[in-house]
């Protein structure tokens, strides 16, 4: 087994459980963050106990929360390898000329502010491991979609993922963009049998995790193969 700490914002649930399940496969420990504390307990049951994995109750829009998580992490196993900044909600229906300005502000919290606070409660340690940064944003943050501020707050994401980079140029940590279509998780409320599915966003992660050191792979967009006559 390997020694290897990959901590996962969004752990709970669709592509961060996912990809928690194929991480854990490929010899990572793990701590696991979001706010459904049961939940993220059953899959350190589900992913060998204590040992391999650590549950952490964290709201990623709380600063406090997210340095108790870096802290929780680095106090149980001593370092952080990778992190990947994946918490993220939808939007809501109505465009800039209908939606709820109330979840727009949720919404730009937990998938904007929620990825900065994780790199910044993280990055001391990724600088210490050279370790490797992954960050969900979309196929929403590389379009244009009408009216919406979810494709906003992603392409935001797409500019820290950019940014980012450059700030750790030459340090060795390296930033991987993970820029999914469709996925057909909890994000949505019905079901979405032509999607990707977690799984598959989550072998894209390990893909990414996998490469050697001299390796940067910057970003990577992930779509569902196109239906005959789509
Ligand atoms: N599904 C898609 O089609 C799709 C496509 C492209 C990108 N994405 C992105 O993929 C990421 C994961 O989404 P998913 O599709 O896997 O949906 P999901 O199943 O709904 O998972 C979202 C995760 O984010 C966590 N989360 C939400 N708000 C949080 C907060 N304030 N603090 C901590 N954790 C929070 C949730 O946990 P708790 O509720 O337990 O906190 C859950 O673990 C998101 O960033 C999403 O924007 C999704």
């Amino acid at each position: 087994m390997s020694d290897r700490v990959l901590l996962i914002t969004g752990a709970s649930s669709g592509i961060g459980a996912a990809t928690a399940h194929a991480a854990a496969e490929a010899g990572w420990r793990l701590v696991l963050a979001a706010r459904s504390e049961a939940r993220l307990e059953e899959l350190v049951h589900e992913l060998g106990g204590p040992d391999r994995a650590l549950a952490v109750r964290c709201d990623v829009t709380s600063w406090p929360d997210q340095q108790a998580m870096a802290e929780a992490a680095l106090r149980r196993f001593g370092r952080i390898d990778a992190a990947f900044a994946n918490a993220g909600i939808g939007g809501s229906p109505g465009g800039f000329t209908g939606a709820d300005p109330e979840h727009w502000r949720a919404m730009i919290l937990t998938n904007v502010l929620g990825v900065g606070l994780t790199l910044r409660a993280t990055l001391d340690a990724l600088k210490t491991s050279k370790g490797h940064v992954l960050l969900t944003s979309s196929v929403a943050g590389r379009r244009t979609l009408a009216g919406s501020m979810y494709g906003a707050s992603k392409w935001a994401v797409t500019a820290i993922g950019y940014n980012l980079r450059e700030e750790l140029r030459g340090s060795g940590v390296r930033v991987t963009l993970i820029e999914p279509g469709m996925v057909d998780t909890a994000f949505f409320d019905q079901p979405k049998p032509d999607a990707l599915r977690p799984e598959d966003v989550a072998h894209i992660v390990i893909f990414a995790l996998g490469q050697p050191d001299h390796v940067d792979l910057h970003e990577l967009v992930v779509l569902p193969t196109p239906k005959a006559g789509a």
